[in-house]
C-alpha cells in the first residue's frame, strides 16, 4: 500500500479508491478530467517484479524507454513484438518481455477501460519505462508543439522497489501566482503553447539540475505493483525515485471528454480569460 504523506500547505487532490479491484471497478472519469490523483491499491496487475527490476538497461540502452502501441479496440493487439524486433538483444530475452508486456496487459487493460470508460481511444500508446530516475525536476507536462488530444494516463510500478514522487501545486495555482508577469497584450496574444511552456519552465526549471524551487510539496512512496492514474499536466509531479513503470497513455479528441473545459489547453484558455476580465479588459 502506498504511502501519502500530505503537505498541508498544498490543495489535497488524492483518491484512494479500495473498492476498485481487477474485476469490479467504475468510471474515473470525472475526477481524473478533475485532476485528482487517483490511487487504486487493491488493483493488481500480473507483474514478474523480479524480471523487470533485473533487466540490465545499461547493457540494453534501447529498453530505457520503449513504446508499445496497441491497435483494434477492445482486443487491444499490442506491437511488442515489432517493438522490440529490432532491438540488440537474445532471443530468450526478447520473448520474455513480450510474455511478461501482453501479462500485464491482459491484466490491467479491463480495468483501465472501465476507469476511462466513456473515452473513445484514437492513439493507443504504452511507455514501458525501464530507467533509473533520480531527483528528476518538479514540471507539469508541456510540450514544444501543440498536443491536440486529451490523454488518459496510468502509471504503473513494475519495480521491486518503492517509486516515490513528489507532487506539488496545481496548474490553476501557477498561473494564478504567474499570470502577473504577464502584460495584457500577452495574455491577448501570446500563443497557448508558448504560455503554458513559459509558466511551467519559470516556474520550476527546466532540468533536473534545477532542483532547487521552493514550493511545498507532497511525498507519495507507490509500491511494487501499484497503479495510480494522473492527468500529469495538471499537477506538477517529480519522480524523486523510480526503476521501471509503465505508463499506459491513450489518447481522446478533446471534444469527446466529460468536460472538454477540462482539455489542458481550454483550461489555459478560460484563466486568460477570467485574468482578463479581472483586468477589466476588454476583448
Ligand atoms: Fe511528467
Amino acid at each position: 500500500m502506498a504511502k501519502i504523506f500530505k503537505n498541508p500547505h498544498l490543495i489535497d487532490y488524492f483518491v484512494v479508491d479500495k473498492g476498485v479491484d481487477n474485476n469490479n471497478y467504475r468510471s474515473f472519469v470525472k475526477e481524473y478530467e478533475d485532476g485528482k490523483v487517483i490511487y487504486f491499491p487493491n488493483l493488481r496487475p500480473d507483474i514478474n517484479f523480479e524480471f523487470w527490476s533485473s533487466i540490465d538497461t545499461d547493457k540494453y540502452p534501447n529498453l530505457k524507454k520503449l513504446s508499445v502501441i496497441l491497435k483494434d479496440f477492445p482486443e487491444f493487439k499490442n506491437n511488442s513484438e515489432k517493438a522490440i524486433s529490432g532491438l540488440n538483444l537474445e532471443s530468450d530475452l526478447k520473448s520474455k518481455i513480450i510474455n511478461n508486456i501482453n501479462k500485464i496487459f491482459d491484466s490491467i487493460l479491463p480495468a483501465y477501460c472501465g476507469i476511462f470508460k466513456e473515452y473513445k481511444f484514437v492513439k493507443c500508446k504504452t511507455v514501458w519505462r525501464l530507467n533509473v530516475t533520480n531527483n528528476e525536476n518538479m514540471h507539469i507536462d508541456s510540450y514544444k508543439e501543440k498536443n491536440p488530444y486529451h490523454f488518459a494516463r496510468m502509471f504503473i510500478n513494475l519495480d521491486n522497489q518503492p517509486r516515490i514522487w513528489k507532487t506539488s501545486l496545481t496548474f490553476k495555482q501557477i498561473f494564478e501566482m504567474r499570470s502577473i508577469d504577464f502584460t495584457n497584450d500577452e495574455l491577448i496574444n501570446t500563443k497557448d503553447t508558448k504560455f503554458w511552456n513559459e509558466i511551467a519552465v519559470k516556474t520550476f526549471g527546466n532540468s533536473p539540475a534545477e532542483w532547487w524551487d521552493n514550493y511545498p510539496r507532497h511525498v507519495i512512496y507507490f509500491d511494487p505493483g501499484d497503479v495510480w492514474t494522473v492527468d500529469s499536466r495538471q499537477i506538477a509531479h517529480q519522480i524523486f525515485y523510480g526503476r521501471r513503470a509503465l505508463s499506459i497513455d491513450f489518447f481522446v479528441e478533446k471534444e469527446d471528454m466529460y468536460d472538454s473545459d477540462f482539455y489542458y489547453l481550454n483550461i489555459l484558455k478560460n484563466l486568460r480569460k477570467n485574468e482578463l476580465s479581472k483586468r477589466n479588459v476588454i476583448t
